[in-house]
């Protein structure tokens, strides 16, 4: 697909609470060597992650892609970026992505993560989910998504907030392909 043997990644953040582990997960994939990182964010994605994390994604040291940066080369199946992860994924976003519906960069990438049947992960926050909700995460998960609620489990016994964003983060990770030595693996030694 590609000559550069590096992973290429792309993380999508949009207005949902849950900027923790959008911030947890980038960090983690920006120092990885064997990952190409890009960011693009919604417009309500700033406002969020500056209210629950402050500052902003860029801070952090990755390319951040605007909502309208059509450039960006992950817009197209061409450019052969493997893998999408939407950290974390407002109900809009969920619809607008079900429904074909790319009128931004965020959107228009997911949907080339399931023209390409590549990989497309997504972390939903949102309760309660009303029916329109459910029926647009099925129609993700039926076109090839992966979804992970943000919904981290307790049988790990999270110290605490860190652990829960790791918790999520760690799932998001298995399912980018991406190693990581996050959490507790069921079944691997005492807690
Ligand atoms: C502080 C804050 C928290 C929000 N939390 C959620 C949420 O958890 N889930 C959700 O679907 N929308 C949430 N919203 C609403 C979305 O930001 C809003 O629907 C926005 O239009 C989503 O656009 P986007 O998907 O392009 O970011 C929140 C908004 C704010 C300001």
């Amino acid at each position: 697909m590609t000559r550069d043997a590096r992973r290429k990644i792309v993380v999508g953040v949009t207005g949902a609470s849950g900027a923790p582990y959008a911030q947890r997960l980038i960090s983690l994939l920006a120092a990885h060597p064997g990952v190409e990182l890009a960011c693009v964010l919604s417009t309500t994605a700033e406002e969020v992650w500056e209210l629950e994390c402050g500052g902003h994604p860029r801070d952090l040291g990755v390319r951040t892609w605007g909502g309208r940066d059509y450039g960006a080369p992950f817009a197209s199946g061409s450019a052969g970026w493997h893998a999408m992860a939407i950290v974390p994924c407002s109900m809009g976003t969920a619809g607008r992505i079900a429904g074909g519906v790319s009128e931004s960069l965020l959107t228009r990438a997911a949907d080339v993560m399931l023209k390409e049947r590549r990989t497309l992960v997504v972390v939903p926050r949102e309760m309660p989910l009303s029916t329109i909700h459910l029926r647009n995460l099925l129609t993700l998960a039926e076109a090839g998504a992966t979804v992970i609620p943000a919904a981290p489990g307790f049988y790990g016994k999270p110290a605490g907030i860190a652990d829960l964003v790791d918790a999520v983060v760690a799932r998001v990770l298995d399912h980018l392909g991406v190693e990581h030595d996050l959490g507790h693996r069921w079944g691997e030694g005492p807690r």
